[in-house]
């Protein structure tokens, strides 16, 4: 209370600029943890080492414990004394032993970070600061140790005893007791400590590194979630096998454990040699999991077992730093799933995700460059801009280079970085180093924020030959920065004849690095038509002349394939636009699009289902000065049907061919699902008088979740008698499933209903619904928050019930509290009325006594716009 209140009056920021080296660091550590859900004590052990000519005192994090002791080379002392929540010990050498024991509560931390408990069993979440709710420690990723870990613990209640590294030791004791230790060689910072203690059973593996090293896999679940963890063990060996073949990286321990818990507040966690994660990101089989749920599984996978380089092995020197092993990671995963089955819809899907999350960040009050340059609560700091931005710099990066270069460039930044904590600047170096180019101007996408937009007008005169490409580019205002610089786009572009339909040039590629910059192509004998920002190589927004005739023969005859679905979605979006505003529109481009895609048998399915998809409501809106959520949804809603009738047979074709075949999942049976499932959306848009019976029945053959799921969303978007049913029988029939019962919450707070808002404060009060556990409070908050026109609906409803939900799950867990505010900071993208509401909310948010900085720092910035 009284700290929150502090953090009220001044919320101390952090700043990037204030970078100092630590005045202790800490070789190595031994701690010592007395397992009790009620009361765990822990007794840590510190070698430290005095760094530099300073005669400053040792400072310890701490949060919510108080020190029970201290010693210093074995002596108690009582000359510490607590500021802030930091301990501070005076020390007159360069090198001591310092010992304190604190005692935690582990069953009443609510907020997932440190230890607590999860279903019955202990684990740990340390990144970001959670790591000094354990134990006093520098608690910066700059001070590496050797973690040596004792646990004893209730032998029945507690069987398995895990924490990083390799096992060193196991025993039983008396009272029913007993104890392990582990050992971890590589020195770490203390964000990567991880235990984890409980009743849990394991499906292992083995893993064979390229230099013959044996490592011992094992994935720990619940005993009854063991048939669901196939999946994620494979994903899990073609992960290390992945990042020895791309980037010579190999696996360096004896073992790794990975532990799926249901409470967590992110997707997972790359604990050096003991991943801990989010259960939804571990457990699939096909009656549960859909396609997605798959795909993502081998993802998360991935990414977490590829920071073991990018993260573990080099680390990072501050949180400013974050990107470098996040956007790198995201980078490399991308990479994997890419390779896994379509590299053309991995593409689409990870850009499109950049558009829902990233561009919105961007643009709105929250903007922030991939390395910032303050915070106040790190936490608010895990965003789709360090994450996913920064996969794009990564990626340009390596365009500029080339794929040979570019493997030069990781290893030798692997190699010069190896045990230790590294910054942006550093990865940077080594790019350049390794690529032999000069990157001093594309550092700038480091530091500034916003999306640049670039506009691109061609100009072909038919008797010379000679087509001009104009270029320019301009990267908009965000908060604290009221002008840019222009930045280095790495755009791909190819010109193709539009009588012919034949490429005209080779691709190039363009290194736009002015604010405007001419292009000029020789010998062009026929009309060109330009294709640009092919795979999407740069991540901006292109503003071009071309015309719908234009879009439409480039979704034909594009080679590129994302140039082809971007294409068509600009099409769609145009059509979209022009129908919002004018209130109708001509569809026949589209819908000859459409049917074009449908009927390309050369075309993979799976790239189909993503080509004939329209742009989201909210995609639409952010093409728009004020976002109309009624008017976009009737827009958008219109031209579904009118696909949907125009197109009804061939609807009917690419639903039947998937046929009735049992379930396989194969790239190729993916693409059919997903096909299947676009298609009933399109038939149930026409209004088919059939279209509930098809699903229906969909819904009640279905021998996995992706049909089973999307026939429900197809119900649950109508009003016919089948709804009803299908949600309840769905609903028994996943009782005790709670991944599932997420499912079930998320699709009614997604449905198009106009009844939505009012269905979603009914559920809120349901009694599986809990604030308690994170999955379960963004299944359905978080979903409705993004369901446009339920959430904007007129009178503010949405609004204030996502407040309440918010200062409610506040008290609770900050962090998750915070992840789902920033819905209301887009209130200046509205009408006044609209705004005026989102404003009022955010500033009775802003008043609650006690809110969390976490929240505090989102609100308050969301009100300065
Ligand atoms: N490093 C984790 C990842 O990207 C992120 C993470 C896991 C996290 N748990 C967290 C971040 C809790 C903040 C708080 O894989
Ligand atoms: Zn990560």
């Amino acid at each position: 209370m009284i700290d929150a209140h502090a953090a009220f009056a001044s919320p101390h920021v952090t700043r990037r600029e204030e970078y100092a080296p630590p005045d202790w660091m800490v070789p190595e550590i031994a701690l010592d943890f007395a397992l009790d859900a009620g009361a765990t004590r822990v007794k840590a052990r510190l070698d430290v080492r005095r760094n530099g000519a300073h005669d400053a005192p040792l400072r310890l994090d701490g949060a919510g414990q108080q020190p029970l002791s201290v010693s210093v080379d074995g002596v108690a002392v009582n000359d510490w004394r607590i500021e802030g929540e930091q301990l501070v010990v005076p020390l007159s050498g360069a090198a001591h032993v310092v010992e304190t024991e604190v005692e935690i509560a582990p069953d009443r931390n609510t907020q997932l970070m440190g230890l607590y408990a999860s279903g019955g069993n202990l684990c740990t979440q340390c990144e970001a600061e959670g790591f000094r709710r354990i134990t006093y420690f520098p608690d910066r990723p700059d001070v590496l140790s050797r973690y040596r870990v004792t646990m004893t613990a209730d032998k029945a209640r507690y069987p398995v005893l895990l924490a990083n590294g390799d096992p060193v030791g196991a025993g039983d004791l008396d009272g029913g007791l007993h104890w392990a230790e582990w050992h971890d060689p590589f020195p770490k910072p203390s964000y990567l400590f991880a235990l984890v203690a409980g009743d849990l059973a394991v499906n292992r593996g083995t893993f064979v590194t390229r230099s013959g090293r044996e490592v011992q896999l094992g994935i720990w679940v619940r005993e009854q979630d063991l048939p669901k963890t196939a999946h994620a063990l494979d994903a899990l060996k073609t992960s290390m096998a992945w990042d020895e073949r791309v980037y010579g990286r190999e696996y360096d321990l004896d073992v790794f454990n990975i532990v799926a818990v249901d409470d967590f507040n992110f997707g997972a966690m790359e604990n050096k040699g003991l991943n801990i994660f989010n259960s939804r990101y571990i457990l699939a089989d096909p009656d549960t999991a859909t396609d997605y749920d798959f795909d993502a599984i081998a993802a998360v996978v991935a990414h977490e077992y590829f920071h073991n380089w990018s993260g573990n092995r080099v680390t990072c020197r501050d949180w400013f730093q974050l990107s470098l092993k996040e956007g790198f990671t995201v980078y490399r995963d991308q990479g994997f799933s890419a390779d896994q089955g379509s590299a053309a819809v991995k593409r689409i899907e990870d850009v499109r995700g950049l558009r829902a999350a990233q561009f919105p960040e961007d643009a709105g009050p929250l903007a922030h460059p991939v390395r910032p340059e303050s915070y106040i609560e790190i936490s608010n700091f895990y965003t789709a801009t360090i994450y996913n931005k920064g996969a794009e710099l990564i990626r340009m990066m390596a365009t500029i280079l080339g794929p040979l270069k570019f493997r030069a460039a990781t290893d030798l930044y692997f190699d010069r970085f190896d045990g230790t904590a590294a910054t942006c600047e550093d990865y940077v170096a080594c790019m350049e180093e390794a690529g032999d180019v000069d990157l001093s101007q594309f550092r700038l996408w480091y530091t500034q924020a916003g999306t640049p937009r670039v506009s691109a007008t061609l100009e072909h005169h038919a008797g010379s030959g000679r087509a001009t490409l104009r270029l320019a580019q301009h990267v908009p205002a965000t908060p604290g920065q009221p002008s840019k610089s222009p930045m280095v786009l790495p755009l791909k572009l190819r010109l193709f004849g539009a009588e012919t339909g034949a490429p005209l040039t080779d691709e190039q590629l363009i290194l736009l690095d002015e604010t405007s910059e001419s292009v000029t192509f020789e010998t062009v004998a026929e009309r060109p038509i330009l294709s640009i920002n092919r795979g999407f190589s740069a991540p901006v927004v292109v503003e071009s002349d071309r015309t719908a005739a234009d879009l439409a023969f480039l979704a034909r005859h594009d080679d590129d394939p994302f140039a082809r679905y971007e294409a068509m979605q600009q099409l769609m979006l145009d059509t979209l636009v022009a129908a919002t505003i004018e209130g109708q529109a001509d569809h026949r481009a589209v819908i000859d699009a459409v049917a074009d895609t449908l009927a390309n048998e050369g075309l993979d399915r799976a790239f189909v289902a993503e080509a004939v998809l329209l742009p989201s409501e909210s995609f639409i809106g952010d093409q728009l000065s004020v976002v109309d959520p009624d008017a976009i949804f009737a827009a958008r809603e219109a031209l579904r049907r009118d696909l949907g009738r125009s197109l009804a047979g061939q609807w009917r074709t690419a639903y039947d061919l998937a046929g009735d075949a049992p379930y396989t999942y194969s790239p190729q049976a993916k693409g059919l699902r997903r096909l299947r499932s676009v298609a009933l959306g399109y038939i149930a848009a026409s209004g088919a008088e059939d279209a509930a019976t098809l699903a229906f029945r969909q819904f009640e053959r279905a021998d996995n979740m992706t049909d089973r799921q999307a026939a429900l969303t197809t119900l649950a978007n109508g009003d016919d008698a089948e709804r009803e049913a299908a949600l309840d029988i769905f609903y028994n029939r996943y009782a005790d499933n709670g991944l599932v019962l997420d499912k079930w919450f998320q699709t009614q707070a997604l449905s198009a209903r106009d009844d939505t808002p009012q269905a979603v404060a009914l559920l809120a009060e349901h009694p599986d619904f809990t604030l308690a556990n994170p999955n379960r409070a963004r299944s359905l908050i978080g979903a409705f928050s993004v369901n446009q026109r339920a959430f904007h609906a007129a009178g503010g409803a949405g609004y204030r019930f996502l407040a309440d939900q918010l200062i409610a799950l506040d008290k609770l867990n900050p962090q998750t509290a915070a992840k789902l505010l920033p819905p209301l900071g887009r209130w200046k993208r509205f009408d006044a009325t609209r705004a005026g509401l989102m404003r009022a909310v955010l500033e009775r948010i802003v008043a609650v006594p006690g809110i969390s900085k976490d929240v505090l720092e989102q609100a308050s910035k969301s009100l300065e716009g």
